[in-house]
């Protein structure tokens, strides 16, 4: 069959021109997916000169076939340039038509706080480092000899029943006080020692409102020559006056540790009242810690000789002191973590 070649070019030509100009008036890309089957549907004609094309020589259905693929193209190019014209367009529109306020308050983050443990625990280092004393740590699973035996609790002494301890294998317990770094402070330094050891201690207690099987611990220990009682003393009164922002007397009772001759425990005037009240139980007094002058022994089984050197000690309940001071009466609350109470710190 003779065929107008030029003609079907011209027409094809006229064809894209004029899908140009449609496509370029649409506004939203589900139209524009429409329109692909509109420009290569059955009716359109692409398709048409296709039908056609069988009733061609090969020569010339090559030629027909490549205009028609080319076209095919063309349109679909066409299509995806529009597709992005529109996509442009509409970010600019959407950025254009947004209001930025810049004199809008930001956003306001909720500040977190310290727990009330972490404020008492960096308090009692600030007192003690002012005081010239230095920050010593020692391991949470210790040994029988550092928790006790160094510290002169005989075997089988009942002082042990006293720290309900949590045995683990091999040896190996849960520190139940500060106590034990005292030894390794010893063990590894000569004195004169100045230490202040703050950290976690455990007992195989039950969690009520005022015990916990894990609770914290300050350990103070000064080894030098010529101490004596009223060194430990005076420096209860500056520690004891320091930590609740007040001069408050302090007295001390007689006691047993068995690392420490003579014992005391040391109770300070109720910081919150001058006539008794519901934090002193109406005795106008607070036991607070437990002190002493360190054993020979302990001295001795430490390498330092006491004919030389004298020391004292004491530990202080670093959850007791947040009790007091922010009058929780629960020792649980320090321990559940609930966002309503931390918050108030
Ligand atoms: N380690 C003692 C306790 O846990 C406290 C203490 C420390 C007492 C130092 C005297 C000297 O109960």
């Amino acid at each position: 069959m003779n065929v107008n070649v030029e003609k079907i070019e011209k027409d094809i030509f006229i064809f894209l021109e004029k899908a140009q100009e449609e496509l370029s008036i649409i506004q939203n890309e589900d139209l524009l997916n429409q329109s692909k089957s509109h420009f290569l549907g059955k009716e359109n004609l692409l398709q048409l000169i296709l039908t056609d094309i069988k009733k061609y020589d090969a020569d010339t259905k090559k030629i027909i076939g490549q205009l028609v693929n080319n076209a095919k193209s063309k349109i679909e190019l066409l299509i995806a340039e529009r597709k992005k014209e529109i996509r442009d367009q509409f970010k600019n529109e959407k950025t254009k038509n947004t209001f930025r306020d810049l004199t809008l308050p930001g956003k306001n983050p909720i500040p977190g706080s310290h727990h009330p443990l972490s404020i008492v625990e960096d308090k009692i280092i600030d007192i003690m480092t002012d005081m010239g004393y230095s920050i010593a740590m020692g391991p949470q699973i210790e040994d029988d000899f550092h928790n006790f035996d160094a510290l002169n609790f005989p075997k089988d002494h009942p002082a042990r029943d006293m720290q309900d301890t949590f045995f683990l294998e091999k040896n190996k317990l849960l520190r139940t006080h500060t106590s034990s770094v005292q030894v390794r402070t010893m063990l590894s330094n000569n004195p004169p020692i100045r230490i202040c050891a703050p950290g976690p201690v455990f007992r195989a207690d039950n969690f009520d409102m005022t015990h916990s099987p894990n609770f914290r611990q300050a350990e103070v220990l000064h080894i030098d020559k010529g101490i004596n009682i009223s060194h430990l003393k005076g420096t209860l009164k500056e520690f004891v006056g320091r930590l609740f922002d007040k001069e408050l007397n302090i007295k001390m009772r007689p006691s047993f540790f068995p690392f420490t001759e003579p014992s005391v425990e040391v109770d300070v005037e109720c910081p919150f009242c001058n006539m008794g009240c519901r934090v002193c139980k109406n005795s106008k007094w607070i036991e607070i810690l437990g002190a002493g002058m360190v054993d020979p022994n302990v001295l001795e089984n430490c390498g330092i000789d006491p004919s030389e050197w004298q020391g004292f000690a004491f530990g202080v309940g670093i959850d007791r002191v947040a009790m007091l001071l922010y009058e929780i009466d629960d020792m649980r609350l320090l321990y559940e973590n609930d966002i309503r109470f931390l918050s108030q710190f």
